[in-house]
């Protein structure tokens, strides 16, 4: 419908407004750990330290965060004209790519990383003198932690 120049500029907005939100949740899963008292309890100062490095750059990131969720949104409100010469509503557009944006952030990629992650794990660990016993206990460990979700 639109022109493949345009298309790919919105696509890439998108994927970076996805890494920009990604990386807010790390860095809030970063502080949780650092701020929480019962980790690094000989090392609480540092910890804590660390955790005010993280929270600078998120405020850094801000900006980043919003303009692209202004521009996306902004984007949904506009008529495009199509190289068909056709008029397009931009929710039309937007949404369904935005949707599989998510689906391929949160979904998709999340269960390739973890695969890809689970089988340099398991390579590492079988190459060490004892692995077999070891991946034994990991193969364990990730079946109660998947029974207790
Ligand atoms: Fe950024």
């Amino acid at each position: 419908m639109i022109s493949a120049e345009h298309e790919g500029w919105i696509l890439l907005l998108m994927n970076v407004l996805m890494i920009e939100v990604r990386a807010e949740k790390f860095f809030s899963y970063c502080n949780s750990v650092m701020r929480d008292p019962d980790n690094f309890r000989d090392r609480r100062e540092a910890a804590l330290h660390a955790a005010d490095i993280v929270d600078r750059i998120r405020i850094d990131e801000d900006i980043h965060v919003a303009y692209l969720q202004c521009f996306i949104s902004e984007l949904r409100s506009f008529t495009f004209l199509g190289q068909d010469g056709q008029r397009y509503e931009g929710r039309a557009l937007i949404d369904p790519v935005w949707e599989a944006m998510i689906e391929w952030h949160a979904v998709t990629q999340a269960d390739e990383a973890r695969a890809q992650a689970r089988t340099d794990i398991r390579a590492r660990i079988l190459a060490q003198p004892n692995g077999a016993r070891i991946m034994a206990e990991f193969d364990a460990a990730e079946g109660l932690a998947t029974a207790a979700e």
